[in-house]
């Protein structure tokens, strides 16, 4: 077997194809370092990978390379690649969310239209939802996303329902509810806070702090993304969500019993795109998949926290957090 897994210097995506190579598969991955986060950070994310057997390294970027020669061999393609990031795809910058969520997903799956690819996994979000009508929030639910990063998700989303549709390529799409656990990005709030608590520096809290998620720990998000690509339904959406329910001022309070000192905390305004709560029904992920979250938000948490621990050790203090 061999798996193309895009966004292979991410967060997701670097665990992923560890993982796939942990259980014989072939890895092709390819990247384009973007500078959404410091690109330091992925090459850091690549170097367990550079070395092992059955893993080729493609540093490129999706929309201007050859997809055909990218799938060629190709059994199953994991399509992580994306620009991340909910609050601050308004502006200028929704030019990049456009390129590298919605015209990146399009030619990739042009390129599967040929029907050798046995299974296209895409990697896309609970901002789908925007502020669900109701929780636990279904598959079927009415999709209405609150900030543009959702919007180029949803598209992608329909994207692969439309090549299902009109040529049979089996596309699966991933509802990741925000992810967690060692690499998470540096912009990403469970990052943000465990660097203010290791180093001394004030954590700020959007609005106020009573948000809520459905957390989900990467090594969970990585199972289900594997086992997608092995049964998952063609043509089918599915929730993948930890059943971590908690609120930001939650998780500091358990941050701060993990660091045994207290937080310095401070409050900023409520930032617009941002959703009020996320929670997923996960039934049909668990009926199809066989989806059971292994890791608890505190484990999860736990687990993070020591994991940049040592990366603040190594870089003599400097984590990347913007
Ligand atoms: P990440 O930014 O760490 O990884 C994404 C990678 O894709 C980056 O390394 C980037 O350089 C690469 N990339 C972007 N555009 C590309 C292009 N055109 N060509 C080649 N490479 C490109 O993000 P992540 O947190 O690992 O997220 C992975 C995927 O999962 C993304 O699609 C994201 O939208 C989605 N997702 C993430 C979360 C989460 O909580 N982290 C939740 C829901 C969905
Ligand atoms: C995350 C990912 O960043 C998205 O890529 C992904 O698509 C999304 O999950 C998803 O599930 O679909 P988000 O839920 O906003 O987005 O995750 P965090 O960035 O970790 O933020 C969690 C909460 O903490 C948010 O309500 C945010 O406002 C809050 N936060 C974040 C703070 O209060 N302070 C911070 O410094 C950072």
């Amino acid at each position: 077997m061999k798996a193309l897994v895009t966004g292979v210097a991410g967060f997701i995506g670097s665990q992923l194809a560890e993982r796939l190579l942990d259980e014989g598969t072939e890895v092709r991955g390819v990247d384009r370092l973007s500078d959404y986060y410091d690109p330091a950070l992925k090459r850091t994310n690549l170097t367990s990978l550079a070395d092992r057997e059955g893993f080729e390294l493609v540093e490129d970027d999706i929309n201007s390379l050859d997809a055909e020669a990218l799938l060629e061999g190709v059994d199953v393609v994991h399509h992580l690649a994306g620009q991340p990031g909910v609050r601050v795809s308004w502006g200028t910058e929704f030019e990049i969310y456009m390129r590298d969520n919605i015209l990146s997903t399009q030619r990739l799956l042009e390129a599967c239209r040929d029907g050798h690819v046995e299974s296209f996994v895409l990697a896309s979000s609970s901002s789908i939802y925007g502020d669900a009508e109701s929780f636990p929030t279904s598959e079927d639910a009415r999709p209405a996303p609150v900030s543009p990063y959702g919007l180029t998700k949803l598209a992608a989303e329909h994207l692969c329902r439309l090549y299902h549709r009109g040529f049979g390529i089996p596309t699966v799409a991933l509802r990741y509810f925000t992810i967690f656990g060692p690499r998470q990005r540096p912009d990403m709030a469970f990052t943000r806070f465990i660097d203010a608590g290791l180093t001394g520096g004030t954590i700020e809290i959007f609005g106020d702090g009573l948000q809520e998620r459905d957390f989900t720990f990467v090594g969970d998000a990585v199972a289900a993304t594997i086992v997608a690509g092995e049964n998952g339904r063609p043509g089918a959406v599915y929730n993948v969500a930890g059943g971590n329910h908690a609120t930001v001022v939650d998780v500091l309070e358990i941050l701060g019993e993990l660091l045994g000192d207290p937080l310095e905390v401070t409050h900023k305004p409520p930032v617009i795109g941002d959703a009020r709560k996320t929670g997923a029904d996960t039934t049909r992920a668990r009926e199809d998949l066989g989806y059971a979250p292994q890791t608890s938000l505190r484990e999860g948490l736990a687990l993070q926290l020591e994991a940049q621990r040592t990366a603040l050790g190594e870089t003599g203090g400097d984590s990347g957090a913007p």
